[in-house]
This record gives structure tokens, sequence and C-alpha cells, in this order.
């Protein structure tokens, strides 16, 4: 067996190990997780996406697996690189892009390859992460196998004592049929379409709320995000003709929250947003709604289990020092 990096050519073999090795989850898992059967196109989609790069593991005469991985330099008290084993797309909802041929797999190649780009990358970057759903047994077994150890929340020191370097995910839904007003529904909250005039606003509460995404606090991004750019319906929660939060759905349902400024929490303005945005997407004909929320958001889970949000699966955060 030999670890190599991929090459041009490769394309249509990792699409069909791709396919071979996800095809139960492909046929098992709702549209939300995009999981399908992919090509030769969508194997270089995935390596388009930043610092993103693939190794491959082949027998003298086939390749047999192969995974995505990506350096990823996060700045925290200072620079700390981290080698992620990644999704194929940049995409929450997903688990880490490895795959080895079916015929192949449970002979240790998996382990060989991991172990293989790990020595590569040892004294580059400080730990090594990974992402897989918790009914993936396969899949967790593999990765706690090789030393990684799963975590709610993972803080590392030298990036920071407040925020995680990386944490779980929890995917929940609600049937709207089961949609009713929250317990402390405030009457004084309305809620609108955003429009750019906000965007100062919305990147406001991102910074305040969604601090894990850089980008988001831009006005640049906020005035992209608002325009439907990314694919998200935008609005805004109003009290006292004050913008106080914001709230978005996506296309395929999945509602995200901005959040609430933090001068106004603990006055139902969130609950209130959600609720609202859920009866307007009701009358736009979706049936359920989904939502994603990282483990240390305990306030919007709280807040989706007051609504009745059954968890569907939780995408589980590895870690493996290397340093
Ligand atoms: C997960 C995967 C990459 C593992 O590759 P592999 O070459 O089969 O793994 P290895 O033979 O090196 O196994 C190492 C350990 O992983 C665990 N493991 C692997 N396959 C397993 C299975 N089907 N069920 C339970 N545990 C499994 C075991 O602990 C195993 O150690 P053991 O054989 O001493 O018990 C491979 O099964 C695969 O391609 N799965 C489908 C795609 C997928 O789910 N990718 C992972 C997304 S997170």
């Amino acid at each position: 067996m030999h670890v190599r990096q991929y090459q041009a050519g490769d394309e249509t073999a990792l699409a069909t190990i791709h396919n071979k090795a996800f095809q139960h989850l492909i046929h098992r898992l709702p549209e939300i997780y995009q999981l399908r059967n992919v090509g030769s196109e969508d194997v270089q989609d995935w390596l388009k996406q930043g610092s993103n790069m693939l190794w491959i593991i082949e027998s003298t005469d086939q390749i047999i697996g192969y995974a995505q991985i990506r350096i990823e330099v996060e700045h925290g008290k200072r620079d700390v690189s981290v080698l992620q084993f990644m999704p194929a797309q940049k995409w929450d909802l997903a688990q880490t892009n490895i795959a080895i041929l079916p015929e192949y797999q449970k002979r240790g190649i998996g382990t060989l390859l991991v172990e293989e780009i790990l020595e590569k990358y040892r004294g580059t970057a400080e730990l090594a992460s990974a992402h897989t759903f918790s009914d993936n047994i396969a899949g967790e077994r593999f990765f706690s196998s090789l030393g990684f150890t799963m975590h709610d929340a993972f803080y590392y020191p030298p990036f920071s004592d407040k925020y995680p370097i990386a944490n779980s995910s929890i995917y929940e839904t609600l049937e709207f049929e089961h949609l009713t007003a929250p317990r402390n529904l405030n009457p004084n909250v309305t809620i609108r379409r955003a429009t750019v005039d906000d965007a100062a606003v919305v990147a406001e509460i991102h910074e305040q709320n969604v601090w894990w995404c850089d980008e988001c606090n831009s006005l640049e991004w906020s005035i992209r995000f608002i325009k439907g750019k990314y694919g998200h319906t935008v609005f805004v929660a109003e009290i006292d003709a004050e913008v106080a939060g914001s709230i978005d759905y996506y296309r395929d349902g999945r509602i995200g929250i901005s959040g609430v400024l933090p001068e106004y929490k603990r006055r139902g303005i969130g609950s209130t947003m959600f609720y609202k945005i859920m009866k307007v997407m009701k009358k736009a004909g979706f049936k359920s709604a989904f939502v994603d929320s990282g483990l240390t958001q305990s306030e919007a889970i709280g807040m989706y289990a007051e609504f009745g949000f059954t968890i569907q699966r939780r995408q589980n955060a590895w870690i493996k020092k290397l340093m």
C-alpha cells in the first residue's frame, strides 16, 4: 500500500469510492444533509475550497481509499495550526470525507492512511480534528481507535480560554403541525424582512453572537447575506421600533438564529422571532424546520426544547493532539 497526494486524473476513482463507501448513508439520510452520489466534477469542487487537499491510498493496481484534509490556522491568543479531516464541502451538516472501498474495509487500510497523514503533518499542525455523525458507529470507532477523543466543546488554552477551538453540534427538527406559541411570547415584538439599511446592526448581532464566523461580522458580508446571495431569507426583530435581533431561513428549511443583542436578552425576543419566522415558513409551504447548533449554544438549545424540537443526530467533534 502506498499513500500519496491526489493527482489530476484520480477523480473518477475517488467518486466511485465515495459513492460506494457512503451508499448506505446516501440512501438513509434526508436531503438536507446533501449527501449524494458524486461525479468527477464534484471531486474537483472539493478541492476548490481554500487549502483543501486529498490524500490517496493505493495498491499496485488501484486506488483503494482517500481522505480530504486541510490545514486551518485558527487565530486566537496565538495562531494555532489544525490538521482538519474535512467534510467534502465547507458545509457543516457533514462528516469527515474519508472513505475506503467497501471490499477493503476493516483491514487496517483506513488506519494506515490516517497515520501516514498524521505523520506528514507532525511538526506543522498542533491538533488534528475530525467530525462524525453520532449514528455512524464505524466512523466513531475508527477515530477513537486512532487516538482521537470526542468533545462536546474542546478548549485549547494556547488558542482561547473563552472559545472552544472545536465543538460538537446537534441537529433537530420540528414538524409545523406541532408548532405552538412559546410560553414567553413577547407581544411587542414584530419581525420584518431585513433590508440593506439593517446591514450594520445585523453585522453587530453576528459579532455579539456568532463569534466563530469572522467574515459574518463585516458590513459587506451582511449586505450580501440580506440580499439573499447565500440562499437565506433574512428577517430582523423589532421592539419599540428598534432592531433587537435577526433570524433567517435557508432555502432547504434550515433556520439560522443570528441572535439577539445583549441588552435585549431575556425578554422573550429570541423565542418570539423564532416562532414568527416558523409561521412565515409554514405559510410559504415548508412542512418542518431544521436547526443545527453547537453544544456551546445552550440558550438556543433550551429554546428548541421549549418548542418541542426533536434531536435527529449529533455531529461529534474529535480531536487528537499532535504536539
Ligand atoms: C470509516 C472507514 C474510513 C474506516 O476505514 P477501514 O479501513 O475500514 O478501518 P480500519 O480497518 O483501519 O479500522 C480501524 C478501526 O476502526 C473501527 N471500525 C472500522 N470499521 C468498523 C465497522 N464497520 N464497525 C465498527 N467499527 C469499525 C474498529 O475499531 C477498527 O479497529 P479493529 O479492526 O481493531 O476493531 C471505512 O469504514 C469507510 O470508508 N466507511 C464508510 C464511509 C464513512 O463512514 N466515513 C467516515 C465518515 S466520519
